[in-house]
């Protein structure tokens, strides 16, 4: 879950249109979350999920009026699916029923959701919810079609047990596929708009045999708080991935095991790219043969016959910002002044890893950023996602500073 204050919901009014699913308790974490996170959120329930949950539950999470009926005459003058339409950034129905689905797909409108879907220029996510069968049906599917041909966005129902007790895919997404769906959409119109950042993240795995490897313990949290942090601003991210975490919405993943796999994912990554981010803890060693078959355990003292790993920063060059991390246990602004240098990096992010909170596998983190032009800001301990904001900000300073315009969408000149 999303826990910054500075995150793309904050102050957004958000449409959450919630249908006759089983699945609609879950708008009720939903519509919790998102206001939480600072959205105003204005609910629209059709009757059949009025069945499955109360109004007043939706009414007391989000501390505004719920929209259930088109016929109710109104405290003040406006016609609702109109101001509803207006008010709205982005409209998202979770649960959407196939019957929903197949209304706004036929641009019908019959009730106070679909006259709003029919009314509003707002983007709309979708996250359906239903039986297997009904959602594997060719009406449904074609409905989809239908609607994302007309940019509509869909959340896809993940597999497991469903309402009737069979096991297949019907379920509504997880929560935060579907806020992170919804950042994505909401993000578009900032100020990273138009970049293409590239985002490494996690430890590399070197084989040594089918069995075993060399690995380290960055769990990627960082890397992934980055990852959203730009996706959120509008970039265009590409996360190469060497973590078993899932990929946040709304990014391209390329899923990597070894520093010569990220390299050649690096390097392709990176053609008219505005920012590469290193933040993966790539091994500097590799076996210097991988035994094909696994290695037997004998009584004997075993050693093993290493070579360096290719410096994958070192080599990705081009009208980017690099920047680096540096985790360190000793001397750690020295060290990471000396990576800076060597790298010849445009920012260096100094990470102390023996610290309490701090580094591997925590949701905090204590940096100091250091940038080519002499600058150094030690910040206090935050969120990994905070700490990615504030290097976000950092970055754009930086292009600014190297004349890059906002929104243009091409690399750094
Ligand atoms: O491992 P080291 O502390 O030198 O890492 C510094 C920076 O260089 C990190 O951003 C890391 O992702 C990157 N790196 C790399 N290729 C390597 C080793 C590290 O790009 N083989």
């Amino acid at each position: 879950m999303i826990k910054s204050p500075m995150t793309v919901l904050q102050g957004k009014t958000i449409a959450l249109g919630i249908t006759g699913s089983i699945a609609a308790f879950k708008a009720a974490e939903l519509a919790s979350a998102l206001t939480q996170a600072g959205a105003m959120v204005d609910v629209i329930m059709t009757e059949a999920a009025q069945r499955f949950i109360s109004p007043v539950t939706l009414r007391a999470i989000t501390h505004r009026q719920v929209a259930t009926d088109m016929w109710e005459v109104p405290a003040k003058f406006e016609i609702e699916h109109i101001s509803l339409a207006e008010a709205a950034k982005v409209l998202l129905i979770a649960p959407a029923t196939a019957n929903t689905i197949a209304k706004l797909a036929g641009g019908l409108a019959d009730d106070l959701l679909s006259t709003t879907a029919l009314a509003t220029k707002a983007p709309m996510v979708i996250a359906p919810a239903m039986n297997d069968d009904m959602y594997a049906h060719p009406a449904t599917q074609q409905n989809i079609a239908r609607l994302k041909e007309r940019g509509v966005l869909f959340v896809e129902p993940s597999f497991g047990r469903l309402a009737s007790g069979k096991i297949g895919q019907g379920r509504l997404a997880k929560l935060e596929e579907i806020i992170g769906t919804l950042s994505a959409v909401l993000g578009r119109e900032g100020e990273l708009a138009g970049w293409k950042v590239v985002i490494t993240a996690g430890g590399t795995r070197e084989p040594l045999d089918p069995v075993r490897y060399l690995g380290n313990r960055s769990s990627g949290k960082m890397g992934y708080a980055l990852v959203e942090a730009a996706r959120d601003r509008g970039a265009r991210v590409i996360l190469i991935s060497a973590s078993d975490r899932p990929a946040p919405a709304g990014v391209a993943v390329v899923r990597v095991e070894t520093a010569s796999q990220m390299q050649v994912a690096v390097a392709e990554a990176v053609m008219g790219a505005d920012v590469l981010i290193m933040a993966a803890a790539v091994a500097d060693y590799q076996a210097k043969e991988v035994a094909a078959q696994k290695k037997k355990k004998t009584d004997e003292t075993q050693y093993l016959e290493l070579k360096r790993t290719p410096d994958i920063l070192q080599g990705a060059r081009g009208h980017f910002v690099r920047v680096g991390f540096a985790a360190e246990s000793e001397d750690l602004i020295a060290n990471a002044r000396h990576k800076l240098d060597e790298k010849e990096l445009d920012l260096v992010i100094a990470n102390d890893i023996t610290e309490f909170g701090s580094g591997f596998e925590t949701d905090t983190n204590h940096v100091t950023m250091i940038s080519r032009d002499g600058g150094m800001e030690a910040l206090p301990l935050l969120t990994k996602r905070e700490v990615a904001d504030r290097v976000l900000d950092a970055i754009m300073r930086l292009a600014r500073l190297r004349g890059k315009k906002k929104n243009h969408g091409e690399g750094l000149e």
